[in-house]
């Protein structure tokens, strides 16, 4: 059904209110897709949200942003949790994080301790090794089950090895205790998606250091133990590593390296935006300069994947804007998805299958408020993306302001295609005429911060608040339905998704 033009008029007052009594500018914008062929492609599930180890004695800059967030200690029976992970049907979980590599999974005599992280600075990482007992790994399991989430497992990598004073590690893996995990899971047929060995051990991030070759050697005899393991089985799940930050240099040697076979997703951790402590995250978010510098890194790891000849796709395997443990009203806020949806957006366009974001709960980066279990706005971004934006990119001519960011998908399980249409400007609206669609009926998802305060952790849809219901369940995202000729109107500060299911697009066929 098409809005009336009261609802329109009443619309535009919604989303333009909060900034009617400032000057204001509109910028006529024009977008025309190339709808032959698409540019590139993603997975199915290509929204991933992570689970970290950190425990609640885990402090950044004199706050504590973990409460009881980690794998060991999240209260599984929340049902916003359940909920949320539902939703998405499936959600693609990484587990993981750094202290990942001190893990040790309980195996072996009934006598010996399992015991948590104990915070020691005199230790790697600032604690002691950690232990995970499997009456907790049944019942994360039984969860994942429940909630139909598709899992990533991050494997100890340093079992086994010493730290030299240098950074660098001696000795060569110790693969026994994640054999036990593995074949644990195994018989207890638990479906795991994929297996992931080491987190930031690449040499340009934190901690310990790894180099190329004892990395091949690794990845080699993990390929290997993975695969007999599932001997018989139907699927293999998928081997991933490194999970390091991006080097151009290591990640290239080491995928030149790695055996045909022994690796098949590449995956590498993202925070752009520096450390959490930064008083700039706001400034450098509304700055498209400062977005594109993350451009360089996709397109490098595309060019080197291509050139190795491997047939290993790229993940980003963790991602949560600013480093140690984010900024609580900024990277759990409303502004965070401007980032943050720019940055899916940017990765699809280079081939990334995956996109983790560190968190789905924990720290001050979660998808979901560590006390509360309530959604942040990220997660409506997330999960409006899941639904609408299909696996394959669409590339397009845009003429405007540089301040509106834009991409263009075959739309998901449905006809057509979606638009993502950010505008990153306080001040002017963006109206964007789009070639061949403007009188298509199309389904508009407007998001706002509420009260127009980019800090606010509540998210606006079209007007209206998004919160859960009673018995924790998600709300239901609905689109505004227009079929007119208007362009599609984007108002500062302020994301749009626009659905044409008739728009027509051979490339999405
Ligand atoms: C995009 O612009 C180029 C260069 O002007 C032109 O050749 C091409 O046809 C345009 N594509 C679309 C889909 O408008
Ligand atoms: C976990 O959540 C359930 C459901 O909300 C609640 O009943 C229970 O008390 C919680 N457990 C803990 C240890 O907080
Ligand atoms: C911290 O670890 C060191 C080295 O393992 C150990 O000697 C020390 O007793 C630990 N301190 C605490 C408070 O546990
Ligand atoms: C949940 O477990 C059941 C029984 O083992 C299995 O049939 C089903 O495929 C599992 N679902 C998921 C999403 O893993
Ligand atoms: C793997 O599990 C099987 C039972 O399913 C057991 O017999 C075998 O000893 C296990 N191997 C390892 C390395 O734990
Ligand atoms: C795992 O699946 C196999 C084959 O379907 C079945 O025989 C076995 O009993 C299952 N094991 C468990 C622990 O459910
Ligand atoms: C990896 O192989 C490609 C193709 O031969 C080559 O261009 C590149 O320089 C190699 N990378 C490294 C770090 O040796
Ligand atoms: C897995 O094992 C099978 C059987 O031993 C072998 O044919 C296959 O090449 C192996 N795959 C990899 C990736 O090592
Ligand atoms: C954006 O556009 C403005 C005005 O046209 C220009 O001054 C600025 O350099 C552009 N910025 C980027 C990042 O392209
Ligand atoms: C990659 O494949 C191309 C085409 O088959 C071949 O020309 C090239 O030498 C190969 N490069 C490497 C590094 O194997
Ligand atoms: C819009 O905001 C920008 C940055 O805050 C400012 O430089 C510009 O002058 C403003 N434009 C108008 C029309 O108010
Ligand atoms: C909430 O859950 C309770 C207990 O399961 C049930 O009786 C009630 O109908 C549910 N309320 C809603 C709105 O679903």
């Amino acid at each position: 059904m098409a809005l009336g033009l009261l609802q329109r008029l009443y619309l535009s007052f919604l989303i333009l209110a909060p900034f009617g009594g400032e000057k204001e500018d509109v910028h006529a914008d024009m977008l025309s897709i190339e709808t032959r062929s698409f540019i590139a492609s993603t997975d199915h599930d290509f929204i991933c949200a992570t689970l970290d180890w950190w425990p609640p004695e885990k402090c950044d800059y004199g706050t504590c942003g973990w409460g009881l967030a980690s794998i060991l200690n999240l209260n599984l029976s929340n049902a916003i949790l359940l909920n949320a992970v539902k939703a998405f049907s499936p959600l693609k979980i990484r587990l993981g994080g750094t202290l990942q590599d001190r893990v040790m999974y309980k195996a072996g005599e009934p006598q010996q301790p399992c015991s948590p992280f104990v915070k020691n600075s005199s230790h790697i990482f600032g604690f002691s090794e950690g232990c995970l007992p499997l009456s907790r790994w049944d019942e994360l399991n039984d969860f994942f089950n429940k909630s139909g989430a598709s899992i990533i497992f991050g494997l100890n990598a340093l079992k086994g090895r010493v730290l030299l004073q240098d950074g660098s590690v001696g000795n060569t893996w110790d693969l026994s205790n994640a054999a036990f995990l593995i074949n644990y899971t195994v018989a207890k047929n638990y479906s795991i998606a994929g297996w992931e060995l080491g987190n930031e051990l690449t040499g340009h991030g934190i901690g310990a250091r790894l180099n190329v070759d004892q990395y091949v050697a690794d990845v080699t005899v993990f390929m290997d133990l993975v695969n007999a393991t599932y001997q018989g089985k139907p699927a293999r799940p998928l081997v991933l590593a490194p999970g390091g930050f991006f080097h151009i240099d290591w990640y290239s040697a080491f995928l030149n390296k790695t055996k045909p076979g022994s690796l098949d997703v590449l995956t590498h951790h993202i925070y752009n935006l520096g450390p959490g402590s930064s008083e700039h995250l706001i400034d450098e978010i509304l700055n498209p300069s400062y977005l594109d510098g993350c451009a360089s890194t996709f397109s490098n790891l595309k060019e080197i994947i291509r050139r190795s000849n491997k047939s290993a796709v790229a993940w980003v395997g963790e991602a949560g804007g600013a480093y140690n443990s984010g900024h609580h009203l900024v990277t759990d806020s409303f502004v965070s998805s401007f980032w943050y949806l720019d940055q899916l957006g940017m990765s699809a366009k280079y081939d990334t299958k995956t996109y983790c974001r560190q968190t789905l709960i924990g720290g001050n980066y979660g998808l979901l408020n560590k006390d509360t279990f309530e959604p942040n706005p990220d997660y409506y971004s997330a999960l409006l993306w899941h639904r609408l934006m299909g696996t394959r990119v669409l590339s397009f001519n845009y003429t405007g302001s540089n301040m509106t960011r834009t991409y263009a998908h075959c739309a998901k399980q449905s006809s057509g295609i979606t638009l993502l249409l950010i505008n990153l400007s306080g001040n002017t609206t963006s109206q964007v005429a789009v070639a061949n669609g403007s009188d298509l009926r199309r389904e508009e998802y407007h998001l706002t911060a509420r009260d127009g305060d980019l800090q606010s952790q509540v998210m606006v849809l079209n007007g209206q608040i998004l919160s859960t219901g009673t018995n924790g369940t998600i709300p239901t995202l609905k689109p505004i339905i227009i079929q007119d000729a208007s362009p599609l109107t984007v108002a500062p500060y302020s994301i749009l998704f626009a659905h044409f299911p008739s728009f027509y697009a051979p490339a999405c066929t």
